[in-house]
């Protein structure tokens, strides 16, 4: 696979900010107002980490992916430490940024950036210089949005205003003043509390940054993917290692078929990404122990398009795409999104969906009992030529018997 290192390394990131932010628009956008506004600030005040400021916004939130609608601005500090999954987001975060080789910094922001100055933050109640600088202009340009997702008519003498009540509460006073000039001096920081001038103002910010240093690790990508994958199967409990499971089960179906070394990189990265548009599910259906509403279901029929769209914007898998998008493709027809069958169907999504199916049966979910690998193995059977690529079927079957063994 021929690709540039370092401009695939940030779509990767781009498009892992943008599945967090799935479900609720309004969280992509709050992920680049505040990725615009702390990278401005940190220009001023520490020149040195723009680039991991500007990625550690773009992630800072990434540890509440499996709450439905993310932070609300109207949550008192008091309720954010009381919430569970908001007073743990900051370790979480960190802990997934952490294993993205090069943003190891970035993990460190984003553990400080719900600390305050007066001590009063959290998780570690860390105060004053303490506290990662970089997580101190993050902390004031989040703290900015929430301000304006309240009242979006703020104007600067507002904001400033609003915002004053806090220096030395929340953020140090260099760190006010410098988002205060940032404000007042940037157009487009100005600009920026318009929704529709964000996505622009990200892109152009991220390609006047330094390029990121990606280590030399010969699987930068796949260590990334993989973090992706687990932030995808974050979202809904009993997702818990899916597509990290699927990608070694199709994996070992591809090696089965004698696939070529380039189709089982591809079959990997594809059963990796293939349900990302599942994070645009609610928990509420995702987790229903009943059958689903006509509306509902049609929701959950959309994820392989919504991965779909997601990964082409992924230079290096955009021949991914379609592998994706078929999925859930039936052999007999009766699939979806398109109704392919056959031979339409391309044929390493055929694989992914037996790997797909075979997990889905052998993990615990909502609404069936988990079976025994040699249950699944006879379901498996029972479907072959109507859901399944019959040939695929007789070779999981040597496949996944030997897992048994
Ligand atoms: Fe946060
Ligand atoms: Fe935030
Ligand atoms: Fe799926
Ligand atoms: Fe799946």
């Amino acid at each position: 696979m021929e690709f540039n290192l370092e401009s695939s390394f940030s779509q990767i990131i781009n498009a892992l900010s943008q599945i967090i932010a799935l479900e609720n628009h309004q969280r992509i956008f709050h992920a680049w107002r505040v990725a615009v506004l702390a990278t401005e600030v940190a220009r001023k005040i520490t020149p040195e980490d723009i680039n991991q400021v500007f990625y550690a916004s773009l992630l800072h939130d990434v540890g509440t992916v499996s709450l439905d609608n993310g932070i609300r601005p109207q949550l008192s500090l008091d309720q954010q430490r009381a919430h569970p999954v908001i007073f743990a987001h900051p370790v979480k975060g960190a802990r997934i940024v952490q294993e993205i080789p090069g943003l190891e910094q970035a993990a460190e922001i984003i553990m400080d950036h719900h600390e305050r100055w007066d001590g009063a933050g959290y998780p570690h109640e860390k105060r004053n210089e303490d506290i990662n600088i970089g997580a101190q202009c993050l902390r004031i340009a989040d703290s900015y949005d929430f301000c304006l997702q309240d009242n979006p008519r703020l104007d600067y003498e507002q904001s400033m205003k609003q915002l004053g009540e806090q220096k030395n509460k929340e953020f140090c006073s260099s760190v006010y003043e410098a988002f205060s000039e940032v404000l007042a001096h940037n157009e487009y920081c100005r600009e920026i509390s318009r929704d529709e001038c964000l996505e622009e103002a990200v892109v152009e910010l991220q390609q006047s940054l330094p390029r990121l240093q990606c280590p030399d690790k010969s699987d930068v990508i796949g260590i990334t993917l993989r973090v992706f994958a687990r932030v995808i199967d974050a979202k809904h409990l009993y997702t818990s290692g899916h597509s990290q499971r699927v990608s070694q089960y199709a994996m070992l179906l591809a090696e089965a078929l004698h696939l070529d070394h380039d189709e089982i990189s591809r079959i990997k990265w594809a059963s990796l990404l293939h349900d990302a548009g599942k994070v645009a599910i609610p928990q509420s259906i995702l987790n229903k122990p009943g059958p689903l509403s006509e509306e509902e279901f049609a929701l959950v029929k959309r994820h392989p398009e919504t991965t779909a769209d997601i990964i082409k914007y992924i230079d290096v898998f955009k021949n991914l795409v379609p592998t994706v998008r078929h999925h859930h493709e039936h052999f007999n027809g009766r699939g979806y999104p398109d109704h392919l069958e056959s031979q339409q169907i391309p044929y390493l999504s055929r694989i992914i969906t037996v790997a797909d199916a075979f997990d889905a049966m052998t993990s615990p979910r909502p609404y069936q009992r988990m079976k025994s690998i040699h249950e699944a193995l006879a379901e498996l059977e029972q479907q072959k030529d109507s859901q399944f690529d019959g040939e695929i079927i007789n070779q999981a079957k040597e496949v996944f018997t030997a897992l048994t063994v």
